[in-house]
């Protein structure tokens, strides 16, 4: 079975943001359609699109849709210039609103401005709407093919790095870092997919992850769309399968990484990590250079997504929890470099995962 695309762009500048709608996988397969600014950022907020990489690209195509109404009236009017330039601009700060956490948002988004910037500083008088359109676009679907040849090279890289541990061997991993969480096929998804790719038959063991549920609903979905042995777990029952032996391995994905190699991912990654590290088993993050923050000195210094109470109290419509039960909802934790055995990234492995190497690897 081929998997629907998690995103794409249909059509030209005035085209729109089609998305596979997340929140209804896996009984449902819907694709929905973006005509606005305010729909990338709905679908952004609510998890319709979500993964580090998949939000950053939604983003800007978001950024796109900024100037359809103008396309629509005046494409070519210099009048219109500058409103153009202004309309593109807010949406950038509007779309930045829509997830604190995931740093690859706030990169695309830097993207997007430059893009703006650039074309501001080599356009003599007044532009053409049109032609800023086309510059945001290209400037959008390089992104998007940026990503997709990462999780390609992530994958290659992290197969290496797995290379010695014998066929069959099982892993386990945390929330959905897979096709649906980016352009391509994913980061730490990507790298079991490259090891099913050269025969050695990696067993899937996925987290159900609470409250949302990504590891059961997406990451056993998109697994079983590609025919990859699967073994779906309670958040609770990671210890006990290490003790019994059942993996070899742990592998997620990033949310944001500091200069440190701190590492904010889905909220239950740092107790992987101290389980791993227990049970004296690697622990790895797959990741995109786009996801690292060298701003950010600190772990502590990730902004960290609070999320509504109803997410635990009402899962999926069923309450689960008295009225007034208070609530406690971080959407993200934060795995200290030192459980961390190594980065997996498209330029290649950060091992031992300390400031210098992270240097050495991500500035350019
Ligand atoms: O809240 P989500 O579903 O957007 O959280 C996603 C994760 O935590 C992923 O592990 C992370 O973004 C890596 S995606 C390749």
């Amino acid at each position: 079975m081929t998997q629907p695309e998690t995103l794409r762009w249909v059509g030209q500048t005035d085209g729109h943001l089609e998305l596979l709608d997340q929140t209804c996988l896996p009984t449902q397969v819907v694709e929905i359609e973006c005509l606005t600014v305010q729909e990338v950022w709905e679908a952004i907020r609510v998890l319709r699109v979500r993964g580090a990489p998949a939000i950053g690209i939604a983003a800007a195509y978001g950024v796109c849709l900024s100037l359809r109404p103008i396309l629509e009236t005046d494409p070519d009017s210099p009048q219109r210039w500058q409103s153009a330039m202004e309309l593109a601009i807010k949406a950038c700060d509007h779309l930045a609103t829509s997830r604190p956490t995931a740093v690859n948002l706030f990169w695309a988004l830097q993207r997007m401005r430059d893009a703006i910037t650039e074309i501001q500083s080599t356009t003599t008088a007044c532009g053409s709407s049109r032609d800023l359109a086309q510059r945001l676009l290209r400037e959008a679907c390089t992104i998007h093919e940026e990503d997709r040849q990462q999780c390609a090279s992530i994958g290659r890289h992290g197969a290496q790095l797995l290379d010695d541990l014998p066929a069959g061997s099982g892993f386990l991993t945390h929330c959905n870092a897979g096709a649906l969480a980016t352009g391509g096929d994913g980061t730490a998804l990507a790298v079991l997919y490259a090891l099913a790719a050269q025969g050695k038959r990696p067993h899937v063991f996925a987290d159900e992850t609470r409250p949302l549920l990504q590891g059961a609903r997406l990451t056993m979905w998109e697994l079983a769309q590609r025919n990859i042995d699967a073994t779906l777990l309670c958040d609770s029952m990671a210890a006990q399968v290490m003790r019994e032996g059942r993996v070899r391995a742990v592998i997620t994905g990033a949310d944001r990484i500091t200069n440190g190699g701190d590492t904010a991912n889905k909220i239950g990654t740092y107790g992987l990590a101290v389980l791993a590290r227990a049970h004296s088993l690697p622990f790895y993050i797959a990741a995109p250079t786009s996801t690292f923050d060298l701003t950010l000195d600190s772990g502590d210094d990730i902004p960290i997504e609070q999320r509504p109470a109803a997410e635990i109290t009402t899962s999926f419509g069923c309450r689960t929890a008295p009225e007034k039960a208070q609530v406690y909802n971080p959407a993200f934790d934060v795995t200290p470099a030192e459980l961390i055995t190594a980065i997996i990234t498209e330029r290649g492995i950060i091992q031992p995962v300390t400031r210098e190497s992270v240097s050495q690897l991500v500035a350019d």
